[in-house]
């Protein structure tokens, strides 16, 4: 297993949005978590990436324990958490974005004024072209980030946390508002890429990711409620009851 959580919790006022949670993820496999709104997800995974601190329990990665490292710590790792690119940055190139994705890493911006910067940037920029040809995107290289469509931004987005040195990504909702079609070839795109790469995913739309995955985990009122090989799960008469009874309600 690449990453364990062990009796992880966490509470906001009282309110238990994590309890005891324990997931694992094993090394080159697509994870994913669901689970109905508010039964802490994304809790889970802010934990995880060290966004939040844990109150009780404990998280294991490559069998290190990570527990309440900051979240700078835990990305030099590799748990990589995806985000938004920022509007800012959507002025930038494709390349470009990739390649300042690592700046954030003390080390290479003090290498880049030590003379060891042009050596160092065409193997960067190898490197780049290397994860965008990994999530296909290699042909727009050049093209502004804003002049993408909303799956390409996602894979971008990942070819960011990739170039970061992401061993684990953690995604919330990774195809939210991509189109169906788009959103299979991203899937497929990843699990192309789960020899370099884990995932550990939080998404909804079960219809497109279902096949992709290889362990579920399902969440409720904070806790794991069920888990197993994603087919399974699903079939499992407590996860139609709380998750998908409840997500026909809201819809
Ligand atoms: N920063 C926060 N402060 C207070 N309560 C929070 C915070 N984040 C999450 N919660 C609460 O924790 C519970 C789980 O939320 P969340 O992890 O966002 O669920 P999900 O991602 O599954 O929809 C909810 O009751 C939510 O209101
Ligand atoms: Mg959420």
């Amino acid at each position: 297993m690449i990453l364990e959580t062990n009796n992880l919790s966490k509470f906001f006022d009282g309110v238990k949005a994590l309890y005891r949670a324990n997931i694992a993820v094993e090394k080159g496999s697509i994870t994913l978590i669901i689970g109905p709104n508010g039964s802490g997800k994304t809790t889970l995974i802010n934990v995880i990436s060290g966004f939040y601190k844990a109150d009780e329990g404990k998280i294991f990665f490559e069998g290190r324990d990570i527990t309440n490292k900051s979240p700078f710590e835990i990305s030099r790792l590799g748990i990589i958490r995806t985000f938004q690119i920022p509007k800012a940055l959507k002025k930038l190139t494709v390349l470009e974005n990739v390649l300042i994705a690592p700046l954030g890493h003390g080390d290479s911006a003090f290498e880049s004024i030590t003379g060891k910067w042009v050596k160092k940037e065409t193997e960067l920029v190898e490197k780049a072209f290397k994860i965008l040809e990994l999530l296909k995107i290699d042909h727009l290289w050049d093209r502004k980030a804003h002049e993408l469509s909303g799956g390409q931004l996602k894979l971008l987005e990942t070819a960011r946390a990739m170039m970061k040195g992401a061993k684990l990504l953690v995604m919330d909702e990774p195809i939210a508002g991509v189109n169906p079609v788009l959103a299979e070839s991203m899937l497929r795109i990843f699990s192309e890429m789960k020899k370099e790469v884990s995932f550990l995913i939080v998404e909804h739309r079960l219809d497109i990711v279902l096949k992709f995955v290889d362990y579920a985990y399902v969440m409720a009122n904070g806790m794991v409620i069920a888990e197993g090989k994603a087919e399974d799960v699903i079939q499992n008469p407590r996860v139609v009851e709380v998750y998908l009874g409840v997500e026909n309600r809201e819809t």
